[in-house]
């Protein structure tokens, strides 16, 4: 019978001891994370989940541990009996003197294990990096190993935190009746939102699944069956184009409840942050946030000030929309004002639609900007779409200076845009010029990346600060410019604020409705709505939107059948979990906090997936090879 494991039993994991545990016998089994042979001692650092321990070969104590330890190498498995001894002192060169040996940046660096008793588990071949916590491989090479990888610290940390985020979801949850059901992943394709993965039908020639995208439709099936309270973590699956913090299946915290409204589901969602970020970070959220409730912010404001729908609000920069005074002193002289002054005065752009805007954003004196910074901001705004990117130095007395702008604008709208900017002498004022939606993108994109430069918030991470917000009230229905219709911009499913019911034929532009977004630091980490059970005003929407009832029926059969069987009133909300522990581990990359995570191509550099297969399979699925 083998010594280790059968008879050996591991007494303490490697984070576990400390000082009180002094000459007591411990058994440890780990892999050796660094080995340092200081003549006839051998120092190997012992690392499991949970931590590192230093333990000590010494041929005084046992001269056949010591021999397995000359021969020990980095990832190596091994077992140690031994004894805890506090670490004690050492001579220190730089400052002459005996210091204590005790490693601060441990958790165990007060003891180490002095060994009586060893054996290898298994060998390991030199791992192709360092697995230290700091490194400078590549990403792809870390995801080809993903298995070393997973033993560096931060990966260690963040699939802990993942597992503390689900344990406190469950046990919130389920304190407060929220059941945990499932839903089926392979569901049926239907067109409209996030662009589906397709999996053919070996059953059925020529048809195929869809993968969900989240589990919507059957988690409001089960209010309507009378299920009260729903909750699921759950993976999701999007054939989207990837970024850093979008992969292409991910995993939410999905919640439904009936007989709820919009503040009924804050309340829980709050609750579950707050909880979360204690276990997760040891972070009092009600500190910052008494009673543990959120601000909100309408959609309006935040698109406003922000260009943004989920705005970071860790600093202030705000934008400040001048169309209003543009076309009020048409264009005042500076031609690409005028233009867009002439449209909105032929008629052209509506003031009721979408169309185009003029807006600011202004950076402060004290940013110091230089020429070459101007410059390279002007790079980041045409990264991003713009055409250019006009701007205006304020001189001494409210004059404009550094700027072609400068010598043509009228003295009037010069004044009307210092005082709307509220820009001081020495302030740059940045312009951006045109389709709302690029206007809003590039304008956006700029304030955090000056928030960043001028060191507002940090380049990566949270900075200590946790700002969260909700952002409520967006309008129920989307302009759609290039087919000149309205679409829905969430779901056909969210419910119209009541009062806005009959706007909806009239003036679809101005129906607000019960969707509500969860914002930290500028990422939306999640969102959700009321929904909409009332079968009339179901009806408008879809004539709204130009879906008549055979199309309703194809495109959201069941769905609006089980609407007809008694459907209580109920909403919900989805939590993006990957993106709440991304955001509490402090990267910038959900893939940090993935075990498994796919590239930003979306393949799987590990196992090699997508893979091709052979033409029997896909014959099986009625495919023909290309
Ligand atoms: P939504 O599409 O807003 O809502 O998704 C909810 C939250 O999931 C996260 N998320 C993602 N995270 C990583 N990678 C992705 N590709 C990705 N896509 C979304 C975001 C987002 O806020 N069924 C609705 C919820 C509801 O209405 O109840 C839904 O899925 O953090």
């Amino acid at each position: 019978m083998a010594r280790f494991i059968d008879q050996l039993k591991r007494t303490h994991d490697c984070g576990a001891l400390r000082t009180s545990d002094i000459g007591s016998e411990v058994v440890l089994f780990g892999w050796v994370a660094n080995r340092r042979d200081h003549g006839s001692l051998v120092f190997v650092d012992l690392r499991d989940r949970e931590g590192i321990t230093q333990i000590v070969f010494d041929p005084d104590i046992s001269p056949e541990a010591h021999h397995i330890a000359e021969a020990l190498r980095n990832e190596w498995v091994i077992g140690i009996r031994g004894r805890v001894r506090s670490r004690g002192q050492q001579f220190s060169k730089k400052e002459q003197k005996l210091v204590s040996a005790a490693n601060p940046n441990l958790s165990t660096g007060e003891i180490e294990v002095e060994v009586c008793e060893a054996t290898v588990f298994n060998r390991s071949e030199t791992p192709p990096f360092e697995l230290t916590d700091q490194t400078d491989t590549r990403e792809e090479i870390r995801l080809m190993y993903r298995y070393l990888d997973l033993r560096r610290g931060p990966l260690q940390r963040a699939l802990k935190m993942r597992h503390a985020i689900n344990q406190v979801a469950r046990n919130t949850l389920a304190a407060h009746g929220c059941l945990e059901l499932e839903t089926p992943f392979l569901v049926k394709y239907t067109p409209g939102g996030a662009r589906n993965f397709l999996v053919p039908s070996r059953m059925h020639a020529g048809k195929v699944y869809a993968l969900a995208e989240s589990p919507q439709l059957f988690k409001q099936l089960f209010m309507v069956a009378g299920y009260d309270r729903y909750f699921q973590i759950v993976r999701c699956f999007r054939d989207e184009d990837l970024r850093l913090d979008r992969q292409p299946e991910f995993t939410q915290i999905d919640i439904e409840m009936s007989f709820v409204n919009e503040d009924d589901v804050f309340g829980l969602v709050e609750q579950l942050v707050v909880a979360v970020w204690k276990a997760a970070a040891g972070v009092d959220l009600t500190e910052t946030y008494p009673g543990g409730h959120f601000p909100r912010m309408p959609f309006d404001e935040a698109m406003r000030d922000y260009g943004n729908d989920k705005p970071d609000v860790r600093f202030g920069m705000k934008h400040t929309d001048l169309t209003e005074l543009i076309i009020e002193h048409e264009g005042g002289g500076v031609p690409f004002f005028a233009a867009i002054a002439d449209k909105y005065a032929r008629g052209v752009l509506r003031r009721d639609l979408p169309g185009e805007i003029v807006k600011a954003l202004v950076v402060p004196a004290s940013a110091n900007l230089s020429r070459a910074d101007q410059d390279k901001l002007e790079q980041v705004a045409k990264s991003m779409g713009a055409a250019g990117l006009a701007r205006a130095r304020v001189g001494a007395e409210g004059a404009w200076t550094q700027s072609p702008l400068a010598k043509v604008i009228t003295p009037e709208l010069r004044l009307a845009i210092n005082q709307a900017t509220a820009a001081k002498p020495g302030d740059l004022i940045i312009f951006q010029v045109g389709r709302t939606a690029l206007v809003h993108t590039v304008l956006a994109n700029l304030r955090v990346y000056l928030g960043k430069k001028l060191g507002h918030i940090p380049e990566v991470g949270h900075g200590g600060q946790w700002q969260f917000l909700w952002v409520v009230n967006p309008p129920l229905f989307e302009y759609d410019d290039e087919h000149k219709r309205w679409v829905a911009a969430h779901h056909a499913f969210t419910r119209p604020h009541d009062d806005h019911v009959d706007l909806i034929q009239t003036d679809p532009g101005k129906v607000l409705c019960y969707r509500y977004d969860l914002v930290l630091n500028g990422f939306e980490i999640g969102g959700g709505s009321i929904r909409l059970h009332d079968p009339v005003v179901q009806q408008r929407v879809f004539a709204a939107l130009g879906i008549d009832e055979a199309t309703a029926q194809d495109k959201f059969g069941f769905l609006l059948s089980a609407l007809r069987y008694g459907a209580p009133p109920h909403g919900g909300i989805a939590l993006g979990m990957d993106r709440i522990a991304m955001l509490l581990a402090g990267t910038d990359s959900i893939r940090d906090v993935i075990a498994y995570p796919k590239t930003q191509k979306g393949t799987d550099v590990m196992s090699d997936a997508p893979s091709s297969v052979g033409p029997e399979q896909l014959a099986e699925l009625h495919i023909r090879p290309v």
